[in-house]
């Protein structure tokens, strides 16, 4: 239940992301004027930014119910029949991962989000024939790491498209401020601060290290949270004073030893490390790119100076 509370549950309680939520509020209050459903919501960005968050602000504000699922759930277009024949009228569909749906099933997706119409085909071979089945007019919010990963005409039939942003230290703090009072723990302003500066721009992830240092603080200290303990706790954690996992480590020292910090291609740092291309494109590059930390040139990608004094390397051809 304390899980479920730590997620704002309307766009009010809702901290960050300004002009998403900005558009959102304005194009939910329409569509409810209108009583009519909101139109299809693609959310996309990093994980752990909030679009699971969002969509059910969304279910909440507009006051209808959401179903949640995810690309890879839906194996056959059939499983998409039953969630969308199950849905009441201007209801919202949560479809997480939506760059992994199969083929086959986007296909049954196409008609059912421009027309709110399902086809489906009767029989087989020369006396199969299709019929046409209508639903009732529903919210698809698709969310993705990278819009760039859907196909054209899936993207094209979302009216609303939001890409989420990484948050500031300011409103993480705030995020964990907030979360801290849920949880019931006193907190320094500072340690708030601190905890926000190693999150990597991301709400899960600073809600994650929060739990960390509270069970330090009820353990090694009084229960309080204090800048101190927060530094300790951090320390103990290996949580690296920007924020960076030893993946992001990982790569960065790859770039700046292996490959002397020449540009190099994705696939190429990916199989240094033994990661996946994908989840370094999507979750590991965003945020060190944001931080200033990994330039993409055309040839290929390279660690900034400041990347370079962080890990304590020299910058070639400098020192
Ligand atoms: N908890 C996680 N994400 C949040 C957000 N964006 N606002 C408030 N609390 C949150």
């Amino acid at each position: 239940a304390v899980e479920l509370s730590l997620r704002p549950r309307y766009l009010a309680e809702y901290i960050g992301q300004g002009k998403a939520k900005e558009n959102l509020k304005i194009y939910i209050e329409a569509a409810k004027l209108r009583k009519e459903a909101l139109d299809h919501v693609l959310l996309y960005g990093p994980p752990g930014l909030g679009k699971t968050t969002l969509s059910n602000i969304i279910a909440n504000e507009l006051g209808v119910s959401l179903r949640t699922t995810s690309g890879p759930a839906i194996e056959r277009p059939g499983d998409l029949a039953a969630l969308l024949t199950n849905l009441q009228q201007g209801d919202v569909l949560f479809i997480d991962e939506i760059h992994r749906l199969h083929r086959s099933v986007e296909e049954v997706l196409y008609p059912a989000m421009e027309d709110f119409a399902l086809d489906i085909m009767i029989g087989k071979g020369p006396s199969a024939r299709s019929v046409r089945l209508d639903l009732p007019p529903f919210t698809l919010i698709g969310a993705t790491t990278r819009a760039g990963l859907l196909s054209a005409p899936l993207r094209d039939r979302f009216g609303v498209v939001s890409r989420l942003e990484f948050y500031n230290i300011d409103e993480l703090a705030f995020i964990v401020s907030r979360a801290a009072e849920i949880f019931n723990v006193e907190i320094a302003g500072e340690a708030s601060v601190e905890i926000a500066m190693r999150s990597r721009g991301t709400p899960r992830i600073a809600n994650r290290l929060l739990k960390r240092v509270r069970d330090f603080a009820q353990v090694r200290g009084d229960g309080i949270i204090t800048h101190s303990i927060a530094r300790s706790a951090l320390e103990l954690l290996q949580v690296d004073p920007m924020g960076l996992d030893h993946i992001d480590v990982k790569m960065l020292q790859a770039m700046m030893t292996t490959f002397a910090g020449r540009p190099v291609g994705l696939d190429t740092i990916a199989a240094s490390i033994g990661e996946e291309s994908q989840t370094i494109e999507d979750v590991y590059e965003p945020y060190l790119m944001q931080i200033g930390f990994l330039q993409r040139t055309p040839r290929g990608r390279i660690p900034t100076d400041n990347a370079y004094r962080h890990l304590g390397y020299p910058i070639p051809g400098r020192d």
